[in-house]
């Protein structure tokens, strides 16, 4: 009879903040110490190792991660030998200042440092010592990069519908106000055959959409890439058995020609878009230093709406920055209307350390943030509920994901709801069995919510 104490298997707790790198970089953690026996639970109490990946994006982001360290203090003393990781942009930026900051935490493991995970944790776990490890590899250091996402530690271990894929890392833009640049380092492309590979196993695996992820995907191939952007996406739609392909997140001056007529040529291309304009003052966004104008931007956008007119573009916002006035507010929330986004992301401003928009005169007081970003978001939920109830009578296809989310629905009604998402981007909600998982299915949109819409099966028979 295996003892308890005997037992291989042991238990990981992460928690992952922030974006869709930080998402797939968990993923691939976890896929990482599977090779030390460690299995995930979603229990804290049950945990051998506790793993916070975190995000610093914006101030609060940052304080999410001190809070959640200040709750495992009592997890450490009552289960000494846990171990406790932080990882992510926070541990990038603090370093080594986090192991003096947090006592009970045991290993700091920065953005370009994840594949040592497994030889930090063994020097944690045999020599009982507190570890950091946030060096940057700002060269071409092929092997530490693609490690992490050989087929070792990228199998996939739940059945699902849907991936992502890190395409590239690091950001070489250095907006004013964004921290990217220095906690995730410079721009640096994986090599499309990787990349492929990688897909091709997924799609084994029986994954049916892969997002490519990066912060700036425009630019793939620039540092350290074989192709361009739109080739490896045309190459991506080439992957039997792949019925969807998306891709997050793309900067607005980067976006080519060639990038927009592939919507028009590759099938499996979704028609969504998500282009951050951060602000539609001309004046803010030369501050912000984006390196376009909100005409420029304007065309591209609408070039798209008349070449594609269901498609769905998103994009970030970001509201009181240093210096904007009444009039720069205005601009913004005259740019959105005349959009007609199907969503965005709005932000207050958030001054971050190492970047310039920090030191600008002109930091506004909290209030008018605050004020401007309800504004925003007022205006903004109205154009949503009426961009989702355009939908409705329309017969779409949708890839249908999984059980809804409104599973208490359905175990008040009886019915089995599952949902999926349109070309478009929207989340739709299906009455219909679980044979439908994973297939592309035509609905028929039959009414609108604020964040979804709820169909029937189309033209299916
Ligand atoms: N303050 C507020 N929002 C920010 N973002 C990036 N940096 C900041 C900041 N300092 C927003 C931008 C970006 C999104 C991911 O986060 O809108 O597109
Ligand atoms: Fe940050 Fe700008 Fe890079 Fe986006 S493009 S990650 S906002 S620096």
């Amino acid at each position: 009879m295996e003892l308890q104490s005997d037992r291989k298997e042991k238990y990981l707790f992460i928690e992952t903040f922030g974006c869709q790198m930080n998402e797939n970089d968990s993923e691939r953690i976890i896929g990482l110490l599977r090779h030390l026996n460690y299995k995930v639970t979603d229990n804290p109490d049950m945990a051998d190792m506790v793993i916070l990946n975190t995000c610093s994006i914006r101030g609060k982001a940052e304080q999410k991660v001190y809070s959640a360290l200040g709750r495992l203090k009592r997890l450490k003393s009552a289960k000494p030998g846990l171990i406790v990781g932080v990882g992510g942009c926070v541990a990038q930026q603090q370093g080594e200042r986090l192991l003096r900051r947090v006592p009970h935490l045991d290993v700091v493991f920065g953005t370009h440092n994840i594949y040592r995970l497994p030889e930090l944790v063994k020097e944690v776990e045999v020599r009982k010592t507190k570890v950091a490890a946030t060096g940057f590899s700002d060269s071409i250091d092929e092997g530490s990069f693609e490690y992490i996402y050989t087929a070792d530690w990228t199998e996939v271990s739940l059945p699902r519908v849907k991936a992502s894929v890190t395409i590239m890392r690091g950001c070489d833009n250095f907006c004013s106000y964004c921290i990217v640049p220095y906690v995730r380092g410079r721009e640096l492309s994986r090599k499309s055959d990787a990349v492929l590979q990688e897909i091709n196993r997924l799609s084994e695996n029986g994954i049916k959409e892969v997002m490519l992820v990066g912060q700036n995907v425009n630019s793939y191939g620039n540092d350290g890439g074989d192709i361009s952007f739109p080739e490896l996406l045309s190459r991506v739609c080439m992957v039997e058995g792949i019925k969807r392909v998306r891709f997050i997140t793309s900067h607005p001056k980067d976006m080519s020609e060639e990038l927009m007529e592939l919507f028009g040529h590759e099938e499996k291309l979704c028609r969504h878009i998500h282009l951050p304009l951060q602000s539609g003052s001309n004046e803010i966004l030369e501050k912000m230093k984006r390196g376009y104008t909100r005409e420029d931007y304007m065309d591209r956008v609408f070039k798209l709406k008349r070449l594609y007119p269901d498609i769905g573009i998103t994009t970030d916002i970001i509201v009181g920055f240093p210096g904007e006035s009444d009039a720069d507010f205005s601009e913004t929330m005259a740019s959105i209307k005349e959009i007609g986004y199907d969503n965005i992301f709005s932000f207050k401003y958030s001054s971050r350390p190492e970047t310039l928009a920090a030191s600008f005169d002109g930091q506004l007081p909290e209030q008018v943030k605050e004020e401007r970003l309800a504004a925003l978001q007022e205006v903004q939920t109205e154009i949503t509920f009426n961009r989702n109830r355009d939908m409705i009578g329309k017969v779409t296809d949708i890839l249908v994901e999984g059980k809804s989310k409104t599973a208490e629905v359905s175990a008040w009604t009886g019915i089995n709801q599952l949902a999926g998402r349109t070309s478009c981007n929207r989340i739709v909600n299906l009455a219909a069995d679980d044979g439908y998982i994973g297939k592309i299915t035509s609905v028929r949109i039959e009414s609108a919510f604020q964040n979804s819409l709820q169909a029937s099966l189309g033209n299916n028979n």
